[in-house]
C-alpha cells in the first residue's frame, strides 16, 4: 500500500519540510503583494488622470455657462472635449475631434453623470489606439459636456509592470527559497553535531559528553540538558559498579574464611571439633545472609526511587515499643503516641539498625525516645563519631575504621539503609553529639489526626 501524502510528508527531513513551509509562505506573501501593488497603482494612476480631465470638463463649462465658448475648443493635456446642446447634437469640439457622433451616447452619458465616474471608452473608433477614460459633465441651458483622455500608455506601463513582478517573484521565491534551505542547514548543524556527538558514545564509549554549540540556543540548553543527564548516568553507573566491586570484597573475607575453616577441618579429620566448626561456619553463613538481605533492601529502595513499599498508617510509638523490647540494654525514656504514613517493616528496620550500632558501640547504656512531633532519637554512651565523619558514614559500604577493626562490624550498609528510608518516608535523620556517645535523630512528618 502507497503511503499516503501525510506520511510521506512527515517522513521528509526537518531541512526540507521548513523550507518549503517557508517558501510556500513567501509565494502566497510575495504573490499577495504583487497583486495588492498592481491594482493599487492602476486604481491610483488611473484617478489621476480622472481627476485631471474632469478638472478640464468643468473648465470648459464654466466658458460655456458664461457663453465664451471658443470653437474648436483648445487642446489642454491632449485632452478631447465635445459640447452637446439640449437636442444631443455636438455644438463644440477640440480640434480633430468628432464632431458628428458624441464620443458617448446618451444612455452612457446620463449613466455616467447618476454614478458621478468616469468610463472607459475604446478610442479606435476616434483613432487613437487603446482606451480612453470619458468625463460627462452638465452645463447650463440643457448643454453636456464630454471630456476623455487616453489612458493606452497607462495601461501599457502597468502591463509592463505586471510582467516584470509575474517573471520576478519567482526567481526571488527560488532566491529566497535557496537561501533559506542554506540558513536552515545552518541552523541544524548544530543538532547533526549532536547526533553524531551521541553516535560516538554508543559506538566507542570514548568521550562521554555531546558537543556543545558556541550560541547561547535552545541546542545549546539541550546539549548542556543531555549532558548533565549523561553526568548523572555516570555518576549513578560508578555508583553501581563501585557497590558491585563493594559487595563483591564483602561476599569474599566470610567465603574465604568458611572455605579456610572446611578445608583445615577434612585435612584433618583427627581431633577434630566439628561443632566449633559448624558454628564457625555458621556465623559467616549469617553474616553472609545478613550482607544479602541489605543488598536486597538496598535494591528495593533504589528501585522505587523514593516512595515506600507501602503507605499507610503505623503507629510509631508501637513498632518502638516492640524494637526496644528485644534489646535488654536499651531504655526508653518517652513514647508518646505518633502515626506516620509508611511501611510499618521498612520503618521497624530503621529503628533496629540504629539500636544495633548503639548496642554495639555503647559503654554502659542505651536511651530511646519518641516524642509526638515525630522526632525519633536513639543515644548512646559509646566513643561516638568525629563532626567530620557523620555525613560520611551514611553512605554504603562506609565504615569508620575502629568499627572495620571490629570483629562483630557489619558491612557498612545499615545506615545508608536507615537514610533512604526515612527519605523515602519524607523524613530526615541525621547524627549529633551526645557528649559522651552518639545520639542518631530521625524526624518523620507524623499524620495530622
Ligand atoms: N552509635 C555509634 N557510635 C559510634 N560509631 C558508630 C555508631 N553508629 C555507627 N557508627 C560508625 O558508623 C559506621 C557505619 O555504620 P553502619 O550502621 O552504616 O554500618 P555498620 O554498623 O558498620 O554495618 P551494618 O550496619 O551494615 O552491620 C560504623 O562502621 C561505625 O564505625
Ligand atoms: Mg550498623
Amino acid at each position: 500500500m502507497a503511503d499516503s501524502p501525510r506520511v510521506r510528508w512527515r517522513r521528509k527531513s526537518l531541512r526540507f519540510r521548513l523550507t518549503a513551509v517557508a517558501s510556500a509562505a513567501l509565494a502566497l506573501a510575495l504573490a499577495v503583494s504583487a497583486s495588492v501593488l498592481m491594482t493599487v497603482l492602476g486604481r491610483s494612476l488611473i484617478g489621476t488622470v480622472d481627476d485631471s480631465t474632469r478638472l478640464r470638463a468643468q473648465d470648459v463649462r464654466a466658458q460655456a455657462d458664461a457663453g465664451d465658448l471658443a470653437n474648436p475648443i483648445g487642446t489642454v493635456d491632449g485632452t478631447l472635449v465635445q459640447v452637446l446642446d439640449g437636442t444631443g447634437r455636438i455644438t463644440h469640439s477640440t480640434y480633430g475631434t468628432d464632431r458628428l457622433v458624441p464620443l458617448l451616447d446618451d444612455r452612457d452619458r446620463d449613466r455616467a453623470i447618476a454614478e458621478d465616474r468616469a468610463l472607459y471608452l475604446d478610442g479606435r473608433p476616434y483613432g487613437i489606439p487603446g482606451p480612453l477614460r470619458v468625463v460627462v459633465v452638465r452645463a447650463d441651458r440643457g448643454q453636456t459636456v464630454l471630456a476623455a483622455r487616453p489612458v493606452g500608455e497607462i495601461q501599457e506601463s502597468l502591463s509592463i509592470a505586471g510582467r516584470v513582478l509575474f517573471a520576478g517573484t519567482p526567481v526571488l521565491i527560488v532566491l529566497l527559497a535557496g537561501a533559506s534551505w542554506l540558513i536552515i542547514g545552518r541552523t541544524l548543524r548544530p543538532i547533526a553535531s549532536l547526533r553524531k556527538g551521541a553516535a560516538d558514545i554508543t559506538h566507542t564509549a570514548r568521550s562521554r559528553r555531546l558537543p556543545v554549540p558556541e550560541a547561547r540556543d535552545e541546542v545549546y540548553s539541550l546539549a548542556t540538558t543531555l549532558n548533565d543527564m549523561l553526568a548523572r548516568l555516570e555518576e549513578a553507573e560508578s555508583r553501581q559498579r563501585a557497590l558491585v566491586s563493594d559487595a563483591a570484597h564483602e561476599l569474599r573475607s566470610p567465603l574465604a574464611s568458611m572455605r579456610l575453616q572446611l578445608e583445615v577441618a577434612i585435612g584433618h579429620p583427627e581431633g577434630q571439633d566439628w561443632r566449633e566448626t559448624a558454628e564457625g561456619v555458621l556465623e559467616d553463613a549469617m553474616r553472609l545472609s545478613r550482607l544479602a538481605e541489605d543488598l536486597l533492601a538496598l535494591a528495593r529502595l533504589d528501585e522505587r526511587g523514593g516512595i515506600p513499599a507501602r503507605s499507610e498508617p503505623v503507629n510509631l510509638d508501637e513498632v518502638t515499643r516492640q524494637v526496644a523490647d528485644r534489646y535488654a540494654e536499651a531504655r526508653l525514656t518517652a513514647c508518646d503516641p505518633v502515626v506516620v504514613h509508611g511501611d510499618a517493616i521498612d520503618l521497624s528496620r530503621v529503628l533496629t539498625n540504629l539500636m544495633d550500632n548503639a548496642v554495639r558501640h555503647a559503654a554502659a547504656k542505651v536511651e530511646v525516645s519518641l516524642t509526638a512531633d515525630g522526632v525519633l532519637t536513639v543515644t548512646d554512651d559509646g566513643p561516638g563519631i568525629p563532626e567530620q565523619d557523620r555525613e560520611r558514614v551514611f553512605n554504603r559500604f562506609t565504615r569508620l575504621d575502629d568499627g572495620r577493626s571490629r570483629d562483630e562490624g557489619g558491612a557498612g550498609l545499615g545506615l545508608a539503609i536507615v537514610r533512604e528510608t526515612v527519605r523515602a518516608h519524607g523524613g530526615t535523620v541525621c547524627l549529633e553529639d551526645a557528649g559522651p556517645g552518639l545520639r542518631a535523630v530521625v524526624r518523620l512528618p507524623p499524620r495530622a489526626l
